[in-house]
């Protein structure tokens, strides 16, 4: 069986590096990494019997990436984390060269799990028109763990004729007593759009649209199609390449945005306004959202994205790469998209917290921090301007309504994100041994990044006008 000969190559990988990756200084203390190798998009997303599910694209033999498994942790609290091993392997010919994305359905007393399979061809392709196959999968699991047999459900001669080989990532979802499945996909004349799809039982599945048509000039693939409802309005989330940088928007190699509308027509069409990006940091990508039984929208996004050369991630010398972000609840006002980190988080805190008041006229330079894991909250009062500077040269500035994150030597070719904002009064950053997720006025705009520090700077520097409310979180 393939299945054991993959867990022999893995043991012996895990024998050989697991010393090594978990002696890295850049490992995390409350992020989800690869127990070793690669990790990119989280699957599968989920909460069954009392218990949060996270699978994610995982290549344990390799820290750039390879053949593609899920990888699986879980978690009763969405903060402790528990690795549970390789969940799905590339072991049937229909997903032979990688489990790529999907999601995770609960009916009942069962998890339906739907992905990808990808298929290479050998032979002289360009793996777009030719040469690969993208087959949509169904897995069901009774525990998460243990999994039934694998069976395609579509394939490519299925999907619309001028759709390109490139169709994948599927997200199911229930409404009114009906199923839908929604896909990314690139046509045979490099425009991104999205599937729908309807079924009665979760097996057999219909065309409906490709709804959201009208996204003009919006690149040639959207990966990873998410949608769902937030308050009123229905939401589609999706990470589209190929759209060029415009100033200071779209500046890393491809985007993860979402845009806010209404489905109309029995989903035939989707009206909807501009695409926003969710996040204006260096590393976010190929997020996906679940509903959790308090009712809360979640969102974990792949802290990386593909393709992404000019920034370096030196714990690929360590056998490891990547991360995903802390857990982050979704809420809409007025159209925008907000992240709160959900407040289980909370928990992570140790100790009292440290509270200052500072002027920022006077130039404060505080000692404050006693390592890189901590979260840091700063309410401005009259602040018209500001720069705040930790962790060795990572600037955080505000003026004239433009607010920038810069990373010195430790971005590692990771320079400017820029965001057009009106006004900035609060800040809550999530900092870990090596990423810094960043909310502004309590999630309305987000800036995630990874960061690699040569020493622990334990000092912050602040300037500006009016003053800053802090307070200081360690994280153990
Ligand atoms: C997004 C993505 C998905 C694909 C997966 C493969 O990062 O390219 O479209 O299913 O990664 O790992």
């Amino acid at each position: 069986m393939l299945k054991e000969k993959f867990d022999v190559r893995i043991k012996e990988c895990m024998d050989k590096n697991l010393e090594l990756v978990n002696s890295d200084k850049w490992r995390n203390k409350y992020h989800i990494m690869p127990p070793i190798g690669w990790i990119n998009d989280p699957n599968g997303l989920c909460e069954f019997n009392g218990e949060y599910h996270c699978y994610y694209q995982y290549s344990p033999l390799s820290p750039t990436g390879g053949l593609k498994f899920w990888g699986h942790t879980a978690s009763k609290d969405l903060v402790n984390w528990e690795d549970k091993g390789v969940a799905l392997y590339p072991d049937i010919k229909e997903d032979k060269d990688g489990v790529y994305s999907g999601s995770a359905f609960v009916k009942d007393d069962t998890i339906y799990f739907f992905y990808t399979g990808n298929v290479k061809h050998p032979g002289k392709h360009d793996y777009i028109l030719t040469g690969r196959e993208q087959n949509v999968i169904l897995v069901t699991s009774k525990d998460g763990i243990n999994f039934s047999e694998k069976k395609v459900l579509l394939r490519n001669e299925d999907f619309l004729g001028n759709m390109s080989l490139h169709v994948r990532d599927p997200k199911v979802w229930e409404e009114n007593g009906a199923y839908y499945m929604v896909l990314g996909a690139r046509t045979k004349d490099d425009k991104g759009c999205i599937l729908l799809y309807k079924s009665k039982d979760l097996h057999n599945w219909e065309f409906v649209s490709v709804p959201a048509g009208k996204l003009d000039n919006m690149g040639y693939m959207w990966e990873c199609p998410d949608t769902f409802k937030l308050g009123d309005k229905d939401v589609l989330l999706l990470s589209p390449q190929g759209i060029k940088a415009e100033g200071y928007k779209y500046n890393n190699v491809y985007q993860c945005g979402y845009v806010v509308g209404e489905f109309i027509n029995n989903k035939k069409e989707f009206n909807h306004g501009k695409f926003v990006e969710i996040d204006r940091g260096f590393d976010f990508y190929a997020p996906q959202t679940f509903k959790d039984s308090k009712g809360r929208r979640i969102i974990i996004g792949w802290m990386g994205v593909p393709d992404a050369v000019e920034h370096k991630n030196p714990t690929i010398d360590n056998f490891w790469q990547h991360q995903l972000t802390i857990p982050r609840e979704l809420v809409l006002r007025n159209d925008k998209i907000y992240q709160i980190p959900v407040v289980e988080l909370e928990a992570l805190r140790k100790g009292d917290s440290v509270k200052n008041e500072v002027l920022l006229n006077e130039n404060p330079i505080l000692e404050i921090f006693e390592n890189h894991t901590f979260e840091l909250k700063i309410n401005f009062e009259n602040s018209t301007e500001f720069e705040i500077e930790f962790r060795e040269n990572c600037k955080l500035s505000f003026s004239n309504r433009v607010f920038k994150l810069e990373l010195g030597k430790s971005g590692y070719g990771r320079d400017v994100r820029v965001v057009k904002i009106d006004l900035v009064n609060s800040l809550r950053i999530f900092s870990d041994n090596s990423s810094l997720e960043i909310f502004l006025n309590g999630g309305e705009e987000v800036f995630s990044t990874r960061i690699y520090n040569d020493a622990i700077d334990t000092t912050l520097k602040l300037k500006g006008n009016g003053i800053a409310n802090l307070e200081i979180f360690n994280i153990d």
